[in-house]
C-alpha cells in the first residue's frame, strides 16, 4: 500500500513540475507537450530492480523506428509507431547468467490499461508489431526477447536459466516492471492488465493464468502451445512420417495443397451444409485417404501409391506414448494447404529439432529422422519448469475474477486445434464443470478456415493482431471482447470474423461469420451462406464428451 501511494505522489510531483492540473483530474490533460516532457523527465531505472535503461525517448506518430541489433533470424528489422508515446527499453537481468529485453511503449492516448504481449515458437523475438498494435489501442504495452535471442534455441544449451526464462519468467518480470512503470509514468495508475499473445504465445498466457493467477485480468491466448512437451514431439514426429524430399514415397506440396486437400473438401467440406472450402468442424471429417488410390494399372498423376495413402493415414493419426497412451491428438484436416511450408516439407521441424538439441539431450547431433516413442518419453520426463503448461485447474484464475479467451484456427498448419478441444475437456474434467460453467471464466472459440494464428480461406480477422484487426468492437475483436468481459461483465458468445477479398480491405468482404465458442458449431440453417443470419451455432454433436478422448482416438484412427 505505502509503495502504492510512492508510485502516485512520483506521478503527482510530475504533474506539478509539469504545471498541470492535479492527477484527480485524471489522465485526460496529460497530453501534447506536457506528455512530451513527462517522458523525458521520467526515470524509468527507479522504478525497476537489475536492469539498466538502453533506450528513453519520446516517439512521435508515423515514426519508423530501425532495430538494426534486432536478430535477422527474427526478421523485425523496424516498426512504424501509429500513436505518440514514450518508449522505454530496458536489459533486466534475471540471474547471474541470464536477462531479458524489455521494451514498453506507454501511449498519449492511454486508456488506463496494461497490456502484456508474447512470443512465438521457441523464440526469442520481440513482436513489436503486437507492442504497437497494443499502444495505438490505448494500452501501455510491454513485450520481450523472452529471455534469448532469434528464432533458435542454441541459447538454451546448458544454461537452465534461460530456459526459465522462456518457459515462464521473462512474461512475469516484464509484466511487473510494466506495471510498475505504467503507475509511475501516468498520473494515475492501471486499472486492468491484459495479456495477448499467440501459438508459444497462447502457452505464456496460460502457463501465466496457472502460475501468477494475479497477473492478469484478461488473457487471450491463441492456438496455444499447451502440453508443450508431446506437442514438441508431435512436431517432431512428422519427419519420420513424412521421409526426406528425396525419399520414393515423399509426397509433394503440390499432390498435398492439390490432389489430397480436394479430397478432403470432396469428402468432408459439404458436412456443415455449405460447400464454401471451409470446413466449420473437422472433428466430424472422417476422412478417408483410400479414396486416392491408384487403381490397378492405371499409373495417372492423379492418385496415391499404397504406400502415400499410408503416409497420409500416419500423418493425419494421433501419436502415441510407449504404452500406447494418447500424446497428443491428431492433425486436423485442411491445414495440408499450408502444413507443406513445415511438417510435411520433408525436413526436421527446427523448432522441435532446437529444443530436442539443446534442452532435452545437450547433443547438438541429434537425428530426427528416427524419431519415436523413446524421444517421446525422454521430453515429457524432462519437462524442465513444467514447460508442460497442461494445467487441470484454473479455479485460483478463475476466483481472481480472471477471464480466458482462447482461439485456434481450424485449419491450423502448426499446432492441431483438437489439442485446444482436448485441453478444454482436461480442464472440464479436472475441475468437474460442465460447458456453461466453464463459461464463466474461460471462452474458447473456434476459428473455423484460419490458419495458425491468422491467415486462411475463413473469416478469419478476429482483432488478434493488427494485421487482423477491422476495428476495436468487441464483437468482432478479440482484445476487445476480452475488455468487455473484464470491465463491464459482458462475456463474448460469438466472434464476428471477416475475410477480405485477396486480404485487402479496400477490394471489400468476401465473408463474415461468426465464430462460436465451444463445444458449439457453426452449422448453415438455410438462406444465402453468405449472410451471418444463415448461421447457427448448435451444440457440437462429437466435441463435448467428458469421457477419455483416447478411446475416440482409438476408434477413430484405427479402424
Ligand atoms: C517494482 O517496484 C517495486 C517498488 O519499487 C520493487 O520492489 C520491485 O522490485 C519492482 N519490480 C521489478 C520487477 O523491478
Ligand atoms: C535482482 O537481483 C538479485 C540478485 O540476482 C535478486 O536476488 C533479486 O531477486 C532481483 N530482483 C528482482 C526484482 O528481480
Ligand atoms: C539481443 O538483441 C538485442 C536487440 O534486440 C541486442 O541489444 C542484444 O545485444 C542482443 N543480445 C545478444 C546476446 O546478442
Ligand atoms: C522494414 O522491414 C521490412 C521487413 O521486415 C522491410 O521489407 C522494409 O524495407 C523495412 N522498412 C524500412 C523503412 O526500414
Ligand atoms: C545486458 O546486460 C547483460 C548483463 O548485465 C550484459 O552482458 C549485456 O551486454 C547487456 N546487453 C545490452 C544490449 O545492454
Ligand atoms: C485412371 O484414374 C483416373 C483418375 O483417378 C480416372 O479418372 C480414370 O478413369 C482411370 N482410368 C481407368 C482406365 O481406370
Ligand atoms: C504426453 O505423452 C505421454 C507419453 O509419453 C503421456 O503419458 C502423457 O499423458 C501425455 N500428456 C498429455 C497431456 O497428453
Ligand atoms: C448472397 O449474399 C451476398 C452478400 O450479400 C450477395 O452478394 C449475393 O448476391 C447473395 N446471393 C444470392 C443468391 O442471393
Amino acid at each position: 500500500m505505502f509503495l502504492m501511494h510512492l508510485y502516485h505522489f512520483q506521478a503527482i510531483l510530475i504533474v506539478f513540475a509539469l504545471n498541470l492540473p492535479s492527477a484527480t483530474c485524471g489522465y485526460i490533460e496529460y497530453h501534447g507537450s506536457h506528455f512530451r516532457k513527462a517522458c523525458s523527465v521520467f526515470e524509468p531505472a527507479q522504478y525497476v530492480a537489475n536492469a539498466t535503461v538502453t533506450v528513453h525517448e519520446f516517439v512521435a506518430a508515423g515514426t519508423t523506428l530501425q532495430f538494426p541489433d534486432n536478430d535477422p533470424s527474427c526478421a523485425r528489422s523496424n516498426q512504424t509507431v501509429s500513436v505518440d508515446l514514450c518508449r522505454v527499453a530496458l536489459n533486466i537481468s534475471t540471474s547471474s547468467r541470464s536477462g531479458v529485453i524489455f521494451e514498453g511503449w506507454f501511449p498519449e492516448n492511454w486508456a488506463g490499461r496494461f497490456l502484456a504481449t508474447g512470443n512465438g515458437g521457441i523464440d526469442g523475438c520481440i513482436k513489436y508489431e503486437d507492442v504497437n498494435y497494443g499502444a495505438a489501442n490505448g494500452f501501455s504495452t510491454v513485450g520481450s526477447n523472452n529471455g534469448h535471442n532469434g528464432t533458435g534455441g542454441s541459447s538454451f544449451y546448458l544454461n537452465d536459466d534461460v530456459i526459465e526464462d522462456y518457459v515462464w519468467r521473462s512474461l512475469h518480470v516484464i509484466t511487473e516492471v510494466g506495471k510498475n512503470l505504467t503507475n509511475a509514468f501516468y498520473p494515475s495508475p492501471f486499472v486492468r492488465s491484459y495479456y495477448l499473445g499467440c501459438s508459444g504465445g497462447g502457452r505464456q498466457g496460460v502457463k501465466a493464468a496457472e502460475m501468477f493467477p494475479q497477473d492478469f485480468d484478461g488473457i487471450v491466448a491463441g492456438a496455444p502451445a499447451v502440453n508443450f512437451n508431446n506437442l514438441t514431439s508431435w512436431r517432431a514426429s512428422f519427419f519420420a512420417k513424412t521421409g526426406a524430399s528425396s525419399s520414393p514415397n515423399f509426397i509433394s506440396a503440390d499432390i498435398w495443397s492439390e490432389l489430397i486437400h480436394n479430397e478432403v473438401l470432396r469428402q468432408c467440406d459439404a458436412i456443415d451444409g455449405v460447400a464454401d472450402g471451409i470446413i466449420e468442424n473437422p472433428r466430424m471429417c472422417d476422412f478417408r485417404p483410400e479414396e486416392l488410390i491408384c487403381a490397378a494399372g492405371n499409373a495417372t498423376q492423379d492418385c496415391l501409391s499404397a504406400a502415400q495413402v499410408q503416409i497420409v493415414k500416419e500423418v493425419f493419426s494421433p501419436l502415441y506414448g510407449s504404452s500406447g497412451e494418447l500424446a497428443f491428438p491428431a492433425m486436423q484436416v485442411g491445414s495440408e494447404v499450408l502444413a507443406v511450408q513445415k511438417l510435411y516439407a520433408g525436413a526436421p521441424f527446427p523448432y522441435s529439432l532446437d529444443w530436442f538439441r539443446y534442452v532435452v539431450y545437450n547433443d547438438d547431433f541429434f537425428d530426427d529422422s528416427a524419431f519415436g516413442v523413446a524421444d517421446i518419453t525422454a521430453a515429457q520426463a524432462l519437462n524442465p519448469f513444467n514447460v508442460q503448461s497442461y494445467p487441470s485447474d484454473l479455479s485460483k484464475f478463475a476466483s481472481h475474477n480472471g477471464k480466458l479467451l482462447m482461439y485456434h484456427g481450424q485449419q491450423d498448419n502448426q499446432i492441431t486445434s483438437f489439442s485446444s478441444e482436448r485441453f478444454y475437456n482436461h480442464l472440464a474434467r479436472g475441475m468437474t464443470m460442465q460447458s456453461p460453467q466453464i463459461d464463466n471464466f474461460l471462452r474458447f472459440f473456434r476459428i473455423s478456415g484460419m490458419f495458425h494464428c491468422n491467415a486462411g480461406p475463413g473469416a478469419w480477422m478476429i482483432g488478434q493482431a493488427s494485421s487482423g484487426a477491422t476495428g476495436f468492437d468487441p464483437e468482432s475483436n478479440v482484445l476487445a471482447a476480452i475488455v468487455r468481459w473484464v470491465e463491464q461483465g459482458v462475456a463474448p458468445d460469438t466472434i464476428e470474423g471477416t475475410k477480405f477479398v485477396g486480404d485487402v480491405k479496400a477490394n471489400g468482404v468476401e465473408r463474415k461469420r461468426k465464430h462460436c465458442r465451444y463445444p458449439y458449431t457453426n452449422t448453415y440453417v438455410g438462406g444465402n451462406s453468405s449472410l451471418l443470419e444463415s448461421w447457427q451455432c448448435i451444440q457440437d454433436p462429437l466435441g463435448i464428451t467428458l469421457s477419455d478422448e483416447h478411446d475416440i482416438e482409438r476408434e477413430r484412427w484405427e479402424k
